[in-house]
């Protein structure tokens, strides 16, 4: 599951259009559920085959886990749902700005890559600006979930989206989210987590009505926040 490409290289540096919802899905009117990071896809493919009422899209940097994913998913026949090849960091934020503000019900960040090294954090994948675009094309309610098995990374992403000030928590959902993911069904790296016992730290926000903050300030602040924190 961890073999990490470097979504910094110029070959990721490319933007991809992405199709619209029209072209996505058999009935474009559903709410979708997008997945940052979908991997092989089989958390979307059991999430899609149980829920009709939504569409559900996956993004995802690696190639031939997207191919894997949609050739399964042809074979299971199901329309609500899509896989399509991206960075997010590059390629999410003028398909989200193309949207309407309705369309995106649910956000999920799901055992990003980790990226321990210092130097290497800037490849993490919920970075200032991928943030301010879901912030900006979503409406308020709208939920951002996130979960990992390393402390640390989930820790980094809660500073950052709390500093935005965009999102509040879902306290309603976060007594039952510090245990168990309000999905129905696990990710691939979840049921290996839970296989083996180890801890998953998890939290659900919902979008408030606060305005979107300008990047470069949020991208200063939360420099000097990661520094304090690092001390
Ligand atoms: C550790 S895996 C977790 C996969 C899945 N969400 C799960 O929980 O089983 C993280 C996934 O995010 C993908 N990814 C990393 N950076 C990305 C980016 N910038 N855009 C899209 N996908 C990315 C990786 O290729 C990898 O498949």
């Amino acid at each position: 599951m961890r073999q990490h490409v470097n979504p910094l290289s110029s070959y990721f540096q490319l933007p991809i259009e992405l199709p619209s919802p029209d072209e996505l899905f058999a009935n474009s009117e559903l709410p979708i559920h997008l997945d940052i990071g979908s991997a092989r896809g089989k958390f979307l493919l059991s999430m899609a085959s149980l829920d009709s009422t939504r569409n559900f899209l996956g993004v995802e940097i690696r190639k031939p886990l997207v191919i894997t994913a949609e050739r399964n998913r042809e074979k299971l026949g199901l329309n609500n749902l899509k896989f399509v090849f991206c960075n997010a960091n590059v390629s999410l934020e003028t398909w989200l700005a193309k949207l309407p503000r309705t369309c995106i019900e649910i956000v999920s960040i799901q055992f990003p890559d980790p990226w321990f090294k210092k130097r290497h954090q800037k490849r993490r994948v919920l970075q200032p600006s991928l943030l301010l675009a879901l912030a900006n094309n979503i409406r308020p309610g709208c939920q951002l979930f996130m979960q990992s098995d390393i402390s640390d990374v989930l820790k980094t992403m809660k500073l950052l989206v709390e500093i935005s000030g965009c999102f509040e928590h879902d306290e309603s959902l976060n007594e039952l989210c510090l245990q168990k993911s309000p999905f129905p069904i696990p990710t691939e790296r979840e049921a290996y987590v839970l296989a083996r016992g180890l801890p998953i730290y998890r939290v659900t926000y919902a979008r408030n009505n606060k305005p979107i903050p300008d990047l470069l300030q949020l991208e200063e602040t939360y420099k000097k926040f990661q520094c304090l924190s690092s001390k």
